[in-house]
């Protein structure tokens, strides 16, 4: 089928954002995806936590907060997708309207505060992806309810619902729009819930153990970041996803919409995400892999991601202003830049700026 964003982009960029991106969902599961693809590189294969991807470019989470149509993403040509978040029970997140974007500078501010269906529907529909045995790459990124007086009990719940269904679970620890949420990316809070996820995974004795991960933010101190590092190794963590949205609102004094509160996600982003996850690298000696996602908008900045010490990573925002299209174009582009500096594969360049 042949692209059709160069019509469908312009109108649906006219409508509100989140109007617009129901429409896409169900433009997506109405099976009107284009397949851009071409067959899969070689080079661009990763193999990770028993996982084998096919390239390394995956959707992030909040795209299909309740995993409705992973089969078309991954028809799309994603090498991975990942649903959520999704917390224990459904709950209609903020007020609207909760989500803005910032055209001039590619980029988007959201509040949705973990709108979703709850564990139950999407178990359901990941159950059906099992039973099919349909192939591909799912995680599934896990939250807490907004009115939880249990946040860890949240979390354990999520990987007692899902550890069976999906290839990777991510602890999501730093959506801005959460009370509340983010403290849990300190030491102390931090380890108790790392221990109590992995015991919960653990006591499951399951055939396919999930890789579990943890999503953090970019607005970290060296400090904070040194005891996440620490905190990870020292738990066994399988990997961390850097990073979130920001809270911060760099190069954007004085531009339209900039003033709202949310998560700012897109080109602006993408300075401050690349720059910790350089540091988590580093912090953790490259031991854990990593998700690189922040600000991706070419073949370059998967590539600059990758050299900073990403095995993987994630698109959400250019989705919005370049359309599928983007995905191919990050395929098609990174052989050529691994050539360029003489790997033979991606897993070459993975902290390639570190030595
Ligand atoms: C509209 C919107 C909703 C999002 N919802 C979630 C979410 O539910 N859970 C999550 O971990 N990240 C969520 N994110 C963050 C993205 O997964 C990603 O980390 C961030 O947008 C940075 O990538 P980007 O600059 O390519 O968009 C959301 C981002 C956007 C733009």
């Amino acid at each position: 089928m042949i692209d059709l964003f160069p019509v469908f982009g312009p109108l649906l960029r006219s409508l509100d954002p989140e109007v617009a991106h129901t429409l896409t969902l169900r433009l997506l599961e109405a099976g009107l995806a284009p397949r851009l693809c071409d067959r899969e590189e070689p080079r661009l294969r990763q193999r990770l936590w028993g996982l084998d991807f096919p390239n390394p470019v995956g959707i992030a989470a909040g795209f299909d907060k309740n995993a409705e149509v992973v089969g078309p993403l991954l028809s799309l040509g994603f090498g991975f997708v990942e649903a959520g978040t999704v917390t224990p029970k459904p709950q209609p997140g903020n007020p609207r309207p909760r989500c803005f974007r910032l055209t001039g500078q590619q980029a988007m501010i959201n509040r949705f505060g973990f709108n979703n269906q709850g564990l139950e529907a999407v178990a359901r529909r990941l159950a059906t992806r099992r039973r099919r045995h349909r192939r591909g790459v799912v995680g599934a990124n896990i939250g807490r309810n907004k009115d939880s007086v249990d946040a860890i009990g949240d979390y354990v719940a999520g990987v007692y619902a899902l550890a069976a269904l999906a290839d990777y679970l991510v602890i999501n620890v730093s959506s801005p729009n959460t009370p509340g949420l983010r403290a849990l990316q300190d030491r102390e809070p931090l380890a108790e819930l790392l221990a109590a996820v992995l015991a919960a995974r653990a006591e499951l004795c399951l055939k396919r153990t999930p890789a579990l991960l943890l999503k953090i933010a970019p607005d970290l101190t060296s400090d904070d970041l040194a005891a996440i590092a620490e905190v990870s190794l020292e738990a066994g963590l399988d990997g961390l996803i850097v990073s979130n949205t920001t809270i911060g609102r760099p190069g954007l004094d004085g531009v339209a919409g900039a003033s709202e509160t949310g998560g700012l996600s897109g080109r602006p982003l993408f300075e401050s995400s690349t720059r910790v996850l350089s540091e988590i690298y580093r912090l953790t000696g490259g031991r854990l892999p990593l998700i690189g996602v922040g600000g991706i908008a070419s073949a370059e900045d998967a590539y600059a991601k990758i050299r900073a010490g990403a095995s993987l990573v994630q698109v959400y925002t250019a989705l919005i202003y370049q359309g599928p299209r983007l995905v191919r174009d990050i395929r098609r582009g990174l052989p050529a830049l691994l050539e360029r500096d003489g790997f033979a594969t991606l897993t070459a360049a993975v902290g390639a700026d570190h030595r």
